[in-house]
């Protein structure tokens, strides 16, 4: 790491976490002067009743809201512009995000457009253009994994060009989150698996790329140690404790990869969703382990180093720490917690390769990810992701940085 380069840490959202903090919801929207919020969700928040105590603690604040229940996974423009409507005619000055990356991504598409006018597509990829606040803006996750409720970014597919839209600007960061972990208790074994790798790929690839930096290494590095140690028991009976750890691994991920973005593994997975629906967590688990391989000669010590936070003071680990060992400690998670080991198990074949790779050459993490890649490197990766292919089995000689 080059200490002698400048560094940004922004990490501004006020985070209230433990059991039972949902019912402080109202009070912080009331702090931040709002009075009528949008509540944004999805109807498996709705029917898990997960919504019942944001809304008595809205009430109990004197805060109307206006529910918006139509968010879908990987939401569509269509549904920020649907949103955007309830809010208005909701008379809204406030919004209240309550669900996991969906509901939280449409909820920041709406505070853009309430704050800053226009269509959503105007601010892809033009963090200048949103340049006024967003109304106040309160996040309550249910899922443990994308750490939206602390990240400048939000994604919304653009469903006319098959296209997931990144939108990032630090005014989208959520002014408040609530992180109760009574709320993720009823998460299905499937979904803690693939929101709890989706945030392991977050610390990794923060931790990886080429613009790390000493501030998002401590939240990745103990990001990476909480997953390793709790994941498997909260994916095989949903251990409270456990969820209450992977709930601060999720965030802290979130905190990390806020400050440096991410690496080729988004860029792939983004296109492999769209293409496939394969779920974002889920295709990040499942590219994980290949990107990794290709990545090793470029990040080997940190891989190694990733190794051992996993695996904590496994007798194996500590005897050889190796970028090797580092890929089989993410290949034995995925595998524990039931993810597939290739692509080509969620339906994506050869004719999506050149299709995806093309996509995946536009993303912003490929700037940055440990090891420059060419558009025929990244075919290479998916074909090896979807044959269950090892791209390199020799040693790789560790190296420091
Ligand atoms: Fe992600």
């Amino acid at each position: 790491m080059d200490l002698t380069r400048q560094y940004v840490f922004h990490a501004p959202t006020r985070v209230l976490f433990g059991s039972g903090s949902v019912q402080a919801t109202g009070r912080e929207v009331a702090a931040l002067g709002g009075t009528a919020a949008l509540v944004v969700t999805d109807r498996g928040v709705v029917n898990a009743g997960l919504l019942d105590g944001v809304k008595a603690s809205l009430a109990a604040a004197d805060v109307s809201a206006t529910a918006f229940d139509a968010v879908e996974p990987n939401p569509s423009i269509g549904t920020v512009n649907a949103a955007l409507a309830a809010y208005q005619s909701g008379g809204c000055n406030a919004i209240v995000a309550v669900g996991g990356g969906s509901p939280m991504d449409v909820a920041k598409a709406v505070g853009i457009l309430a704050s800053n006018g226009g269509a959503i597509t105007d601010y892809e990829g033009k963090p200048d253009a949103i340049r006024n606040d967003l109304p106040p803006f309160v996040c309550v996750p249910t899922t443990c994994g994308t750490g939206s409720e602390v990240t400048p970014f939000a994604v919304i597919t653009d469903q006319d060009r098959h296209w997931k839209m990144s939108i990032a600007s630090p005014r989208e960061v959520p002014r408040v989150a609530i992180i109760d972990p009574d709320l993720f208790l009823k998460m299905p074994a499937s979904l803690i698996a693939a929101t709890g790798m989706d945030a392991l790929t977050h610390a990794i690839e923060s931790y990886t790329n080429q613009d790390v930096q000493p501030f998002a290494d401590a939240f990745d590095i103990h990001a990476i140690r909480l997953i390793g140690n709790y994941l498997r028991p909260a994916v095989a009976n949903g251990n409270r404790e456990a969820m209450a750890h992977m709930a601060v691994a999720a965030t802290m991920a979130g905190m990390g990869f806020s400050q440096n973005r991410l690496g080729i593994v988004h860029a792939i997975s983004h296109p492999v969703t769209s293409y496939v629906g394969t779920p974002h967590g889920v295709a990040n688990a499942i590219l994980l382990p290949y990107v990794m391989e290709f990545n090793a000669i470029g990040a080997g010590s940190r891989i190694a180093e990733i190794g051992k936070a996993l695996t904590g003071d496994h007798p194996q680990m500590a005897w050889n720490p190796s970028p090797q060992a580092g890929i089989q400690a993410v290949r034995a998670l995925s595998r524990d917690v039931g993810i597939p080991e290739t692509l080509g198990e969620v339906g994506v074949t050869e004719e999506h390769v050149a299709a995806i790779a093309a996509d995946a050459m536009k993303s912003g993490n490929i700037r940055i990810n440990p090891r420059r890649v060419t558009q025929h490197e990244i075919e290479q990766v998916i074909r090896n992701a979807i044959n269950g292919a090892h791209a390199d089995q020799r040693p790789i000689r560790q190296v420091n940085g």
